[in-house]
C-alpha cells in the first residue's frame, strides 16, 4: 500500500564536508516522503506531490517536524546496556571491572534474549534503525540479538565475540571453537531478511595470533560478511599491542597481517594512529567508527575526523554503549561536535547528519539500501520533534532556518526529540 508522510525533509546525497557543501544535502521545508512496500518511491515538495496522490494513498501529517533517514550506529555492545555510566576507569580496567562481569551473565540465553529485546526497543526509541552490534563470547548472544532484530524488521548486523586470551576463563573460546561457532552463525543468519553477520574478534589483546588468523581465514571464505573489532582506542592498549606483536608495524598492521582488513571491516575508535595507517585503512576499504561519548567517558582521546576524511577513510558514528554514555545518535553527534571543536575542526549539522546516516551506510557498504531517501532505498526514517523538550522547543522557535533547527535538535536532543521511528515504512515506535 502506498503511504505518504508530510513534514520538513532533510537527507544527504554525499559528504557535505567541513564547509557544508550545499549540493550535498537536500532540504525541503514542506515536503512529502512517498513510500510503498517498505521502500522510498520519491520525495518532493508537498504542494507538488499531494495533488498527484491517488485516493487510496494514506497521508500521515507530521507537519512542524523533520523527517530524516533512520540513524545508523556503527559500533555498539548490546550486552553492556546495564553497565552504561560505570564510574572511574580507563579502558583496560573498565573491561575487567565492568564489561567482563556483565558479559559473563550472557551464559544464560533467556537473559540474553531479555536484554536483546530491551536494547533494540531503546535503539528504536532513539531513532536508530540499523546497528553493527557486538555480542558476547557466547554464540547464542548473536542468536538473541539477530532474532530480536528479525522480529522488529530491522536491518542489523551482529556477531559473537572471539576471545581466547587475557580475559576471564569463562569468557574464553578457542581459535577452533570460535571459528566453528562463527561459521555456523554466518550460515544461520547472514543474508536472512535484513540481517547480516560480523566476524567479531574483540581486539588484538584478547585474541591470540592463531585466533586472529582463523578469523581472517573465515573473513576470506565469506567476503560479504562484516569484520568488527576495536583499534587504537587507548594509549596503554596500543603499547601492549606493540609488545605482543613486535613484528607488526602498527596495531592496524596486526589485523592486516591476519587478513582482517578489507572492505566491510569496521574498526571502532581509531584514535592513536598515523597517516600511514589511515592511508592503509582507506586503500583496503575498511571503515572507522567515531565514538565520541565513549572516547570522552573512558578518557581515551580525540578522533581526528579531518585526517580520516582527508585520507578518504569511510567514517560513521558509533555510540559504543556501555563505554559510551548514550544510545542516542543525536547526543553522540553533539559530543562529536565538541571533540572536533577541541581540535579546531568544524562539524556543520549537515555533516553530523551525514555521519549518522549516509556516511555510516557507506562505512557499512549498505549505501545501496539505506542512508538517504533516494528512490528504491529501504524506508527507514525518523520523525524529529523540535519541541521534544521545553528547551529545544524554546530554542527552535527562534531559529531562522531548517538547518538551525536541526543543529539545535542535534546539540540539545535525545529520545524526547524522536516523535516516531519507521522501519521499512512501518511505524516501529512512537512517543507517547
Ligand atoms: N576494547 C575491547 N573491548 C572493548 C569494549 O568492550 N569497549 C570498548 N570501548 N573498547 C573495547
Ligand atoms: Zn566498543
Amino acid at each position: 500500500m502506498r503511504q505518504a508522510f508530510r513534514a520538513s525533509l532533510m537527507h544527504c546525497l554525499k559528504d557535505p564536508g567541513e564547509s557544508s557543501d550545499t549540493s550535498a544535502v537536500e532540504s525541503i521545508d514542506d515536503g512529502l516522503l512517498v513510500v510503498e512496500d517498505g521502500r522510498v518511491i520519491e520525495i518532493g515538495e508537498a504542494s507538488v506531490l499531494l495533488p498527484q496522490l491517488t485516493d487510496t494513498t494514506a497521508v500521515t501529517d507530521h507537519s512542524g517536524k523533520i523527517i530524516v533517514p533512520g540513524f545508523i550506529d556503527c559500533h555498539v555492545h548490546f550486552p553492556q546496556l546495564d553497565i552504561i555510566a560505570s564510574y572511574g576507569e580507563q579502558l583496560l580496567d573498565w573491561l575487567e571491572r565492568y564489561a567482563f562481569p556483565a558479559e559473563a551473565k550472557f551464559a544464560d540465553f533467556a537473559y540474553a534474549e531479555e536484554i536483546a529485546a530491551v536494547f533494540l526497543d531503546e535503539l528504536l526509541k532513539n531513532g536508530t534503525t540499523t546497528a553493527l552490534v557486538f555480542g558476547t563470547v557466547h554464540a547464542h548472544s548473536a542468536d538473541a540479538i539477530l532474532q530480536a532484530a528479525e522480529q522488529r524488521g530491522m536491518r542489523l548486523i551482529a556477531g559473537k565475540v572471539l576471545m581466547d586470551s587475557n580475559c576471564p576463563r569463562e569468557l574464553q573460546d578457542t581459535p577452533a571453537s570460535g571459528y566453528a561457532e562463527s561459521k555456523a552463525l554466518i550460515e544461520r543468519w547472514h543474508g536472512k531478511g535484513r540481517l547480516g553477520y560480523a566476524i567479531t574478534p574483540r581486539f588484538a589483546l584478547t585474541s591470540s595470533e592463531e585466533q586472529l588468523i582463523a578469523a581472517g581465514r573465515l573473513a576470506a571464505e565469506y567476503p560479504d560478511v562484516w569484520v568488527h573489532t576495536h583499534l587504537a582506542e587507548n594509549k596503554t592498549e596500543v603499547e601492549e599491542i606493540s609488545k605482543l606483536f613486535p613484528h607488526s608495524r602498527s596495531y592496524l598492521d596486526v589485523y592486516d597481517k591476519a587478513g582482517l582488513l578489507r572492505e566491510r571491516s569496521v574498526f571502532a575508535h581509531c584514535l592513536h594512529m598515523d597517516d600511514h595507517d589511515r592511508d592503509c585503512l582507506s586503500k583496503k576499504g575498511g571503515a572507522a567508527a567515531f565514538c565520541p561519548t565513549s572516547n570522552l567517558f573512558l578518557g581515551s582521546g580525540l578522533f581526528d575526523l579531518h585526517a580520516m576524511r582527508a585520507a578518504n577513510v569511510r567514517v560513521g558514528l558509533g555510540s559504543d554503549v556501555g563505554g559510551g554514555t548514550s544510545l542516542s545518535l543525536l547526543r553522540t553527534a553533539s559530543e562529536a561536535y565538541k571533540v572536533l571543536h577541541l581540535q579546531h575542526q568544524a562539524l556543520p549539522v549537515a555533516r553530523a547528519l551525514y555521519l549518522a546516516t549516509l556516511g555510516a551506510a557507506e562505512a557499512l557498504y549498505l549505501d545501496d539500501r539505506i542512508g538517504n531517501f533516494e528512490a528504491g532505498k529501504e524506508a527507514d526514517f525518523v520523525v524529529l520533534d523540535p519541541a521534544g523538550s521545553s528547551i529545544s522547543e524554546r530554542r527552535t522557535r527562534v531559529a531562522n532556518s531548517l538547518d538551525e533547527v536541526l543543529f539545535a535538535i542535534t546539540m540539545l536532543g535525545d529520545d524526547r526529540n524522536i516523535a516516531a521511528t519507521y522501519v521499512a515504512g512501518s511505524l516501529a515506535t512512537a512517543a507517547a
